[in-house]
Protein backbone atom coordinates (compact mmCIF):
# COMPACT_ATOMS: atom_id res chain seq x y z
CA UNK A 1 0.00 0.00 0.00
CA UNK A 2 1.44 3.64 -0.91
CA UNK A 3 1.54 6.04 1.69
CA UNK A 4 0.15 5.17 5.56
CA UNK A 5 -3.52 3.59 6.43
CA UNK A 6 -5.22 6.94 8.69
CA UNK A 7 -7.21 5.99 11.38
CA UNK A 8 -9.85 8.72 12.45
CA UNK A 9 -11.04 7.08 15.95
CA UNK A 10 -8.75 4.93 17.60
CA UNK A 11 -10.40 2.89 20.28
CA UNK A 12 -11.64 0.12 20.56
CA UNK A 13 -11.91 -1.10 16.57
CA UNK A 14 -9.44 2.19 15.34
CA UNK A 15 -7.02 0.46 17.81
CA UNK A 16 -7.96 -3.34 16.37
CA UNK A 17 -7.28 -1.78 13.20
CA UNK A 18 -3.70 -0.24 14.11
CA UNK A 19 -2.81 -3.48 15.65
CA UNK A 20 -3.89 -5.52 12.65
CA UNK A 21 -2.05 -3.22 10.12
CA UNK A 22 1.08 -3.12 12.26
CA UNK A 23 1.49 -6.47 12.32
CA UNK A 24 0.72 -6.59 8.64
CA UNK A 25 3.89 -4.41 7.83
CA UNK A 26 1.70 -1.42 6.83
CA UNK A 27 2.52 2.19 8.82
CA UNK A 28 -0.57 3.81 10.43
CA UNK A 29 -1.42 7.43 11.57
CA UNK A 30 -3.69 7.34 14.54
CA UNK A 31 -6.22 10.55 15.57
CA UNK A 32 -8.83 10.62 17.99
CA UNK A 33 -10.82 13.73 19.46
CA UNK A 34 -8.81 14.68 22.28
CA UNK A 35 -5.58 15.22 20.21
CA UNK A 36 -2.50 13.32 19.54
CA UNK A 37 -0.71 13.61 22.87
CA UNK A 38 -3.41 11.10 24.34
CA UNK A 39 -2.20 8.09 22.02
CA UNK A 40 1.24 8.23 22.89
CA UNK A 41 0.90 4.72 24.99
CA UNK A 42 -0.65 2.92 21.95
CA UNK A 43 1.52 4.29 19.99
CA UNK A 44 4.54 3.46 21.96
CA UNK A 45 2.48 -0.36 21.74
CA UNK A 46 2.35 -0.33 18.30
CA UNK A 47 6.02 0.51 17.78
CA UNK A 48 7.90 2.37 14.86
CA UNK A 49 4.95 2.05 12.31
CA UNK A 50 2.78 4.07 14.22
CA UNK A 51 2.37 7.62 14.51
CA UNK A 52 -0.37 10.20 16.00
CA UNK A 53 -1.50 13.29 14.53
CA UNK A 54 -4.61 15.25 14.71
CA UNK A 55 -7.30 14.72 12.76
CA UNK A 56 -6.75 17.51 9.75
CA UNK A 57 -3.49 15.89 9.72
CA UNK A 58 -4.50 12.21 9.03
CA UNK A 59 -7.33 13.85 6.58
CA UNK A 60 -4.29 14.98 4.87
CA UNK A 61 -1.42 12.78 4.96
CA UNK A 62 -3.64 9.63 4.07
CA UNK A 63 -5.41 8.71 1.24
CA UNK A 64 -6.60 5.30 2.84
CA UNK A 65 -8.81 6.44 5.85
CA UNK A 66 -10.55 4.12 8.65
CA UNK A 67 -13.12 6.53 10.19
CA UNK A 68 -13.95 4.08 13.44
CA UNK A 69 -16.04 7.24 15.54
CA UNK A 70 -19.67 7.13 16.98
CA UNK A 71 -21.85 7.20 14.50
CA UNK A 72 -23.12 10.53 16.77
CA UNK A 73 -20.14 12.28 15.37
CA UNK A 74 -19.91 11.83 12.12
CA UNK A 75 -20.78 15.41 10.98
CA UNK A 76 -17.04 16.02 12.49
CA UNK A 77 -15.27 14.08 9.76
CA UNK A 78 -13.40 17.14 7.52
CA UNK A 79 -15.31 16.97 4.50
CA UNK A 80 -13.27 19.16 2.63
CA UNK A 81 -9.82 17.79 3.73
CA UNK A 82 -11.52 14.12 2.87
CA UNK A 83 -12.17 15.41 -0.19
CA UNK A 84 -10.95 12.51 -2.93
CA UNK A 85 -10.40 9.53 -0.11
CA UNK A 86 -11.41 6.75 0.47
CA UNK A 87 -13.28 6.85 3.76
CA UNK A 88 -13.36 2.93 5.73
CA UNK A 89 -16.61 3.57 7.77
CA UNK A 90 -16.93 1.22 10.43
CA UNK A 91 -19.61 2.67 11.92
CA UNK A 92 -23.54 1.19 13.55
CA UNK A 93 -26.15 2.58 15.06
CA UNK A 94 -26.92 2.65 18.70
CA UNK A 95 -29.62 4.94 19.82
CA UNK A 96 -28.61 5.01 23.24
CA UNK A 97 -25.07 6.16 22.59
CA UNK A 98 -26.09 8.03 19.50
CA UNK A 99 -29.35 9.44 19.80
CA UNK A 100 -32.14 9.17 17.74
CA UNK A 101 -31.67 9.51 13.92
CA UNK A 102 -35.02 9.93 12.37
CA UNK A 103 -33.54 9.07 8.95
CA UNK A 104 -31.84 6.05 10.25
CA UNK A 105 -35.72 5.39 12.72
CA UNK A 106 -37.53 5.76 9.22
CA UNK A 107 -35.47 3.76 7.20
CA UNK A 108 -35.04 6.78 4.70
CA UNK A 109 -31.08 5.99 5.01
CA UNK A 110 -28.31 4.00 6.12
CA UNK A 111 -25.52 4.74 8.35
CA UNK A 112 -23.05 5.21 5.93
CA UNK A 113 -25.42 6.96 3.24
CA UNK A 114 -25.22 9.58 6.34
CA UNK A 115 -21.35 9.39 6.28
CA UNK A 116 -21.42 9.54 2.39
CA UNK A 117 -23.91 12.59 2.04
CA UNK A 118 -21.80 14.51 4.85
CA UNK A 119 -18.33 13.46 2.99
CA UNK A 120 -20.14 13.91 -0.80
CA UNK A 121 -16.49 14.37 -2.31
CA UNK A 122 -14.89 10.73 -1.19
CA UNK A 123 -15.29 7.75 -1.85
CA UNK A 124 -17.51 6.26 1.44
CA UNK A 125 -17.20 2.17 1.73
CA UNK A 126 -18.52 0.02 4.69
CA UNK A 127 -16.74 -2.36 6.20
CA UNK A 128 -15.59 -4.13 10.07
CA UNK A 129 -19.34 -2.72 11.54
CA UNK A 130 -20.24 -6.40 11.76
CA UNK A 131 -17.25 -8.25 14.28
CA UNK A 132 -16.99 -7.06 17.84
CA UNK A 133 -13.17 -5.65 17.94
CA UNK A 134 -12.25 -8.71 20.01
CA UNK A 135 -13.39 -11.75 17.02
CA UNK A 136 -11.70 -8.54 14.55
CA UNK A 137 -8.52 -8.93 16.28
CA UNK A 138 -8.08 -12.51 17.00
CA UNK A 139 -9.71 -13.84 13.68
CA UNK A 140 -7.79 -12.42 11.46
CA UNK A 141 -5.57 -15.39 9.67
CA UNK A 142 -3.21 -15.63 6.03
CA UNK A 143 -4.79 -15.89 2.90
CA UNK A 144 -6.02 -19.49 1.95
CA UNK A 145 -6.23 -20.85 5.57
CA UNK A 146 -8.72 -23.18 6.12
CA UNK A 147 -10.24 -20.79 9.26
CA UNK A 148 -9.88 -17.17 7.47
CA UNK A 149 -13.19 -15.67 7.47
CA UNK A 150 -14.83 -12.89 5.25
CA UNK A 151 -16.58 -10.11 6.11
CA UNK A 152 -19.36 -7.96 4.27
CA UNK A 153 -18.32 -4.78 2.22
CA UNK A 154 -20.40 -2.06 0.70
CA UNK A 155 -19.82 1.38 -1.42
CA UNK A 156 -20.37 2.80 -4.64
CA UNK A 157 -16.94 3.15 -6.17
CA UNK A 158 -15.52 -0.48 -7.69
CA UNK A 159 -11.89 1.43 -7.57
CA UNK A 160 -12.44 2.32 -3.46
CA UNK A 161 -14.15 -0.95 -2.90
CA UNK A 162 -10.95 -2.83 -4.54
CA UNK A 163 -8.73 -0.72 -2.67
CA UNK A 164 -11.19 -2.01 0.63
CA UNK A 165 -10.41 -5.74 -0.55
CA UNK A 166 -6.95 -5.22 -0.45
CA UNK A 167 -6.75 -4.09 2.59
CA UNK A 168 -9.01 -6.62 3.87
CA UNK A 169 -6.63 -9.04 2.48
CA UNK A 170 -3.92 -7.91 3.78
CA UNK A 171 -5.25 -8.18 7.34
CA UNK A 172 -6.24 -11.14 7.72
CA UNK A 173 -9.76 -11.21 5.88
CA UNK A 174 -11.35 -12.09 2.55
CA UNK A 175 -14.23 -9.62 1.30
CA UNK A 176 -18.00 -9.99 0.11
CA UNK A 177 -18.97 -7.44 -1.46
CA UNK A 178 -22.50 -6.67 -0.90
CA UNK A 179 -23.06 -3.95 -3.50
CA UNK A 180 -23.94 -0.60 -2.64
CA UNK A 181 -24.50 1.64 0.24
CA UNK A 182 -28.03 1.82 0.22
CA UNK A 183 -27.88 -1.89 0.90
CA UNK A 184 -25.41 -1.66 4.06
CA UNK A 185 -28.53 -2.27 6.36
CA UNK A 186 -27.88 -5.94 5.47
CA UNK A 187 -24.96 -5.97 7.91
CA UNK A 188 -26.33 -3.33 10.35
CA UNK A 189 -27.18 -4.21 13.91
CA UNK A 190 -29.69 -7.12 14.32
CA UNK A 191 -29.01 -8.82 10.73
CA UNK A 192 -28.02 -12.12 11.01
CA UNK A 193 -24.64 -11.00 10.16
CA UNK A 194 -24.22 -8.75 12.80
CA UNK A 195 -21.66 -10.12 15.21
CA UNK A 196 -22.90 -13.46 16.22
CA UNK A 197 -21.53 -15.55 13.98
CA UNK A 198 -18.22 -15.28 14.60
CA UNK A 199 -18.63 -15.55 18.30
CA UNK A 200 -19.53 -18.35 20.30
CA UNK A 201 -22.55 -16.81 21.82
CA UNK A 202 -22.41 -13.84 24.68
CA UNK A 203 -21.99 -14.29 28.53
CA UNK A 204 -25.17 -15.06 30.29
CA UNK A 205 -23.14 -13.66 33.90
CA UNK A 206 -23.79 -10.24 34.72
CA UNK A 207 -20.65 -8.67 33.75
CA UNK A 208 -18.56 -5.13 34.31
CA UNK A 209 -17.40 -3.52 31.21
CA UNK A 210 -14.02 -4.90 31.71
CA UNK A 211 -15.15 -8.08 32.66
CA UNK A 212 -17.11 -7.75 29.12
CA UNK A 213 -13.87 -6.98 27.77
CA UNK A 214 -12.22 -9.58 29.12
CA UNK A 215 -14.60 -12.59 28.55
CA UNK A 216 -14.65 -11.22 24.61
CA UNK A 217 -11.43 -11.37 24.15
CA UNK A 218 -10.75 -14.53 25.67
CA UNK A 219 -13.67 -15.97 23.56
CA UNK A 220 -12.40 -18.51 20.28
CA UNK A 221 -13.07 -16.72 16.82
CA UNK A 222 -16.16 -18.74 14.70
CA UNK A 223 -14.67 -18.34 11.44
CA UNK A 224 -17.52 -17.67 8.74
CA UNK A 225 -16.86 -18.30 4.80
CA UNK A 226 -17.42 -15.68 2.02
CA UNK A 227 -20.24 -18.18 1.32
CA UNK A 228 -21.44 -18.56 4.86
CA UNK A 229 -21.59 -14.40 4.90
CA UNK A 230 -23.45 -14.27 1.82
CA UNK A 231 -25.79 -16.23 2.69
CA UNK A 232 -26.33 -14.06 5.93
CA UNK A 233 -26.22 -11.16 4.18
CA UNK A 234 -29.01 -12.30 1.65
CA UNK A 235 -31.40 -13.36 4.40
CA UNK A 236 -31.23 -10.07 5.87
CA UNK A 237 -35.09 -8.62 6.63
CA UNK A 238 -35.27 -5.12 7.54
CA UNK A 239 -36.59 -4.82 11.09
CA UNK A 240 -36.03 -1.38 13.43
CA UNK A 241 -32.64 0.34 12.84
CA UNK A 242 -29.83 0.06 15.66
CA UNK A 243 -28.62 -2.03 18.00
CA UNK A 244 -28.48 -2.02 21.87
CA UNK A 245 -25.44 -2.52 24.27
CA UNK A 246 -25.60 -5.51 26.59
CA UNK A 247 -26.32 -5.14 30.07
CA UNK A 248 -22.75 -4.41 32.14
CA UNK A 249 -23.30 -4.20 35.91
N1 LIG B 1 -16.41 -1.98 19.62
C1 LIG B 1 -16.78 -2.85 18.68
O1 LIG B 1 -16.62 -4.08 18.89
C2 LIG B 1 -17.33 -2.38 17.36
C3 LIG B 1 -17.51 -3.33 16.35
C4 LIG B 1 -17.93 -2.91 15.09
C5 LIG B 1 -18.21 -1.57 14.85
N2 LIG B 1 -18.08 -0.67 15.87
C6 LIG B 1 -18.44 0.72 15.56
O2 LIG B 1 -17.21 1.39 15.29
C7 LIG B 1 -17.28 2.73 15.77
C8 LIG B 1 -16.17 2.91 16.82
O3 LIG B 1 -16.47 2.05 17.90
P1 LIG B 1 -15.42 1.77 19.07
O4 LIG B 1 -16.00 0.67 19.88
O5 LIG B 1 -14.05 1.65 18.53
O6 LIG B 1 -15.55 3.12 19.91
P2 LIG B 1 -14.61 3.66 21.08
O7 LIG B 1 -13.79 2.54 21.65
O8 LIG B 1 -15.48 4.44 21.98
O9 LIG B 1 -13.61 4.64 20.31
C9 LIG B 1 -14.11 5.75 19.64
C10 LIG B 1 -12.95 6.55 19.10
O10 LIG B 1 -13.48 7.61 18.31
C11 LIG B 1 -12.87 8.83 18.73
N3 LIG B 1 -13.77 9.95 18.47
C12 LIG B 1 -14.96 10.22 19.04
N4 LIG B 1 -15.48 11.35 18.53
C13 LIG B 1 -14.58 11.80 17.63
C14 LIG B 1 -14.51 12.94 16.82
N5 LIG B 1 -15.51 13.84 16.79
N6 LIG B 1 -13.40 13.10 16.04
C15 LIG B 1 -12.40 12.20 16.05
N7 LIG B 1 -12.41 11.10 16.82
C16 LIG B 1 -13.48 10.91 17.60
C17 LIG B 1 -12.58 8.63 20.19
O11 LIG B 1 -11.61 9.56 20.59
P3 LIG B 1 -11.57 10.13 22.10
O12 LIG B 1 -11.40 8.94 22.98
O13 LIG B 1 -10.41 11.06 22.09
O14 LIG B 1 -12.89 10.83 22.29
C18 LIG B 1 -12.09 7.19 20.19
O15 LIG B 1 -10.73 7.15 19.81
C19 LIG B 1 -18.68 2.91 16.36
O16 LIG B 1 -19.53 3.49 15.40
C20 LIG B 1 -19.10 1.48 16.69
O17 LIG B 1 -20.50 1.33 16.72
C21 LIG B 1 -17.64 -1.04 17.11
Amino acid sequence: MAGPLGIIGSGAIGGTLARLAVAAGLDVILSNSRGPETLTELVRELGPRARAATVTEVAHEADLVIAAIPLVAYTDLPADDLAGKVVIDTTNYYPQRDGQIPDLDEDRSTASQLVQAHLAASHVVKAFNNITFASLGNGARPAGASDRSALPIAGEDATAKARLTDLLNTLGYDALDTGGLAGSWRSEPGTPVYCDPYMPGWPTDSLTTDELIQWLLAAPVIPQSAQRVEELVASAVRGPAGGYFPEVQ
